[in-house]
Parts: structure tokens; C-alpha cells; sequence
């Protein structure tokens, strides 16, 4: 698909000059860690896990590599791609809900680890949409002309805050980290649109009770179990699909593009059943769906952010090609966004 097919009316909305990703970049821990593995953890199975979610194994960070670590690996390979030196960035935005300590942020920290500049970095916590959310506060810099380069990065270590003897929670989750440097370039449509929501009602489905001011941390809340992430997993199924499907046909719309039209759609990468149904609803082919959970399992905030890497260097989206991007996540957040490649 080249930009020939698409409408150009659909860059009409643009406020400003356009934003495109110029490279991507992932990583993911060496240790791998299988449904087998798992089996002898907590009662469950491989078939279990492979026929509820479709993953296979996950990767799991070593006890001293930090998401600063992963986020700092992706972020290289993604400017080497984009050819662009630590001295030319000019934002970090890391998107965690894992950061190495509650403060300073990890986009500091992630700052001194490549030699950037001492650039404004900060970061964004919107669970697994938060990458998504980065890339849409990364563009409106470039779009402004505040900025000419962006480093975004989603990364998480989930497995440290996972609960290893919860079989509901603890087959899901994985650790890693990708990244995207965000440029002008008149070749490229970049961002066509971005869509975003959050619905705080239903902040219980999906969180990690203790650590924050609310719950500090002390002897009681460890022991109760509550600095681990919590999910109503049936809730946060429904609530996904329906989020993944109105944002991505929001997002579709805004652009007067039909979903033929896309080439690649990378959706968050947390349950194979989640991806079929969106992809049914969206009247997608299953060649236009991306899926790599049975490697990583759900990677929160690096889901889209890895499998958007693997996509660009698997050689599934060319130049001009159409990608449609969505997530979902705690919050509840959600978002989706078209790119012309
Ligand atoms: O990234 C943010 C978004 N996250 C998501 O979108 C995740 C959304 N939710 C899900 O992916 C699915 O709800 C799960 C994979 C978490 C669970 O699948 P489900 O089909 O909704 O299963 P369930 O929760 O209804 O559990 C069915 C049964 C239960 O047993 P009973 O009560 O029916 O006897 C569970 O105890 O499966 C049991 N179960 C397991 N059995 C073996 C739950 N986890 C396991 C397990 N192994 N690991």
C-alpha cells in the first residue's frame, strides 16, 4: 500500500508539520521462561495458557537489569536505525508502569545511560496504552516545532511485580522494552491520527494497590500481596475489546481510510483471543494482524513499542505502507493511531 491509495484529505487536520517515526528498536531479556517452566510454579498448564491466551513463553529480566536497562537497549538500536546520535535528541518519554523507583523518572535515568544531552525527559503512565500516549505527546513537540527529535520508549520489568504464586496473573506478563525516534520528514505522512481515552471508573479491574501515597509500603501490605499487579481478568477482556475496536474505527475514521487499507495492524499484545476479536470486529484479515504474545506474552507499555520493531524489520510494512496501532490498558486507557510508514 503506497500513499497514492489513501486519501489525502486525510491529513487536512494537521495543526502543524508532520511527525514521523525515522527508526525503531527493541529488546527483550536473554532468560527465557516457558509454559512449562511455569508448570512447576503454580498449578497450571501449557494447554491452559496456550488455548486461554496464546502464549507460549515470556521473557524475564536478570535480578540486576532494570527497565532503564531495557528501555536504554531498544533506545539505541532504534536511533542507530534512524541514524541519529544521543547528541541530537532533544525529549526522552519513557511510557512504565514498572520504572526503576517511584522517582527520579526513568527517562532520566535513561538519559544519563545513552549520553544524551541534559534534554527535558519525563515519564507517562498509561499501562499498556502507554506507549501510544508517549507517541501522541512526542508528536505535538514535533508538530510545534519545539523539538526536532523525540525519543520514545515503551519498557517495562513486569516480572517484578508480578505475583508468581497467582496463576490468574503470573502465565501473562513478560519483560522488555522498544522504542521510536519521532523526526519531521517530508517524505512520509508519519502520524496520521492519534486517538486517546481513559475511563477512571473502572481503575479497580486492573492495578497494583500498594507503593503509591495512598498505600505506602510496610510489613502489612507486603505481606497482604499488594505491591503485585491485580486483574479482573474477564472484565478487562470485555472492556478491551470493545476500547481496541471503537478506538481503532475512531482512529480509521478520522483519517477516511477503510481498514482494507491498512497493511499492518499492530494491536496490544496481551491475549491471542483479544486480538482475534478485534481483528473480527475491525473486519481485518488475519494477514493483516501482527502477533508476537507466543514469544513475550504481555509486555504492557512495550507490547506495541517491540511489536511494531519486529513488524518494520520482518520487512511487513514498507515505505507508504499504512499501520494501524492499538492498545489498551489500567486506567482504563486506551488508544489507537494511524502511521504512514
Ligand atoms: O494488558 C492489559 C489488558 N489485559 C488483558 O486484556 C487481559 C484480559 N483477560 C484475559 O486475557 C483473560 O481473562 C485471562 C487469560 C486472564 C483469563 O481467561 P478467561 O477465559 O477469562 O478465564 P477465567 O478467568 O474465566 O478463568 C477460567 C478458569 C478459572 O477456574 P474456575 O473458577 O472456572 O474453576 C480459573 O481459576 O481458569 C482458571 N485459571 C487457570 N487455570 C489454569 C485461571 N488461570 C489459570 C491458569 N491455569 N494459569
Amino acid at each position: 500500500m503506497t500513499t497514492k491509495h489513501f486519501n489525502p484529505r486525510a491529513k487536512h487536520h494537521f495543526a502543524g508539520r508532520t511527525c514521523s517515526i525515522a527508526g525503531v528498536g527493541s529488546y527483550v531479556p536473554e532468560r527465557i521462561l516457558t509454559n512449562a517452566d511455569l508448570e512447576k510454579l503454580v498449578d497450571t498448564s501449557d494447554e491452559w495458557i496456550t488455548t486461554r491466551t496464546g502464549i507460549k513463553e515470556r521473557r524475564i529480566a536478570a535480578a540486576g537489569e532494570l527497565t532503564s536497562d531495557l528501555a536504554t537497549k531498544a533506545a539505541l538500536r532504534a536511533m542507530e536505525m534512524a541514524g541519529v546520535t544521543a547528541e541530537q535528541i532533544d525529549l526522552i518519554i519513557v511510557a512504565s508502569i514498572t520504572p526503576d523507583m517511584p522517582f527520579p523518572n526513568t527517562a532520566c535515568l535513561v538519559q544519563q545511560k545513552i549520553g544524551a544531552r541534559r534534554i527535558p525527559s519525563f515519564d507517562i503512565e498509561a499501562a499498556c496504552s502507554g506507549f501510544i500516549y508517549a507517541l501522541e505527546v512526542g508528536q505535538q513537540f514535533i508538530q510545534s516545532h519545539t523539538y526536532e527529535t523525540v525519543l520514545v520508549i515503551g519498557a517495562e520489568k513486569l516480572s517484578a511485580i508480578t505475583n508468581w504464586k497467582d496463576r490468574n496473573t503470573c502465565v501473562l506478563f513478560g519483560d522488555g522494552a522498544g522504542a521510536a525516534v519521532l523526526r519531521h520528514r517530508a517524505a512520509a505522512g508519519g502520524l496520521l491520527t492519534t486517538v486517546l481515552g481513559a475511563d477512571g471508573a473502572k481503575a479497580e479491574l486492573l492495578s497494583m494497590p500498594a507503593g503509591g501515597s495512598a498505600c505506602p509500603a510496610t510489613a502489612e501490605s507486603v505481606a497482604q500481596g499488594l505491591h503485585f499487579l491485580r486483574m479482573d481478568g474477564k472484565e478487562t477482556f470485555k472492556n478491551a475489546v470493545q476500547a481496541m475496536c471503537s478506538a481503532a474505527k475512531e482512529a480509521l475514521r478520522r483519517c477516511q481510510i477503510d481498514i482494507k487499507q491498512i497493511k499492518c495492524i499492530i494491536p496490544h499484545q496481551a491475549n491471542r483471543r483479544i486480538i482475534d476479536a478485534v481483528g473480527e470486529r475491525l473486519e481485518a484479515t488475519p494477514e493483516q494482524l501482527f502477533v508476537n504474545l507466543h514469544k513475550y506474552g504481555n509486555t504492557s507499555a512495550a507490547s506495541v513499542a517491540i511489536a511494531l520493531d519486529e513488524a518494520v524489520r520482518e520487512g511487513r510494512v514498507q515505505h507508504g505502507d499504512l499501520i494501524l496501532i492499538v492498545a489498551f490498558g489500567a486506567g482504563l486507557t486506551w488508544g489507537a493511531a494511524v502511521i504512514e510508514w
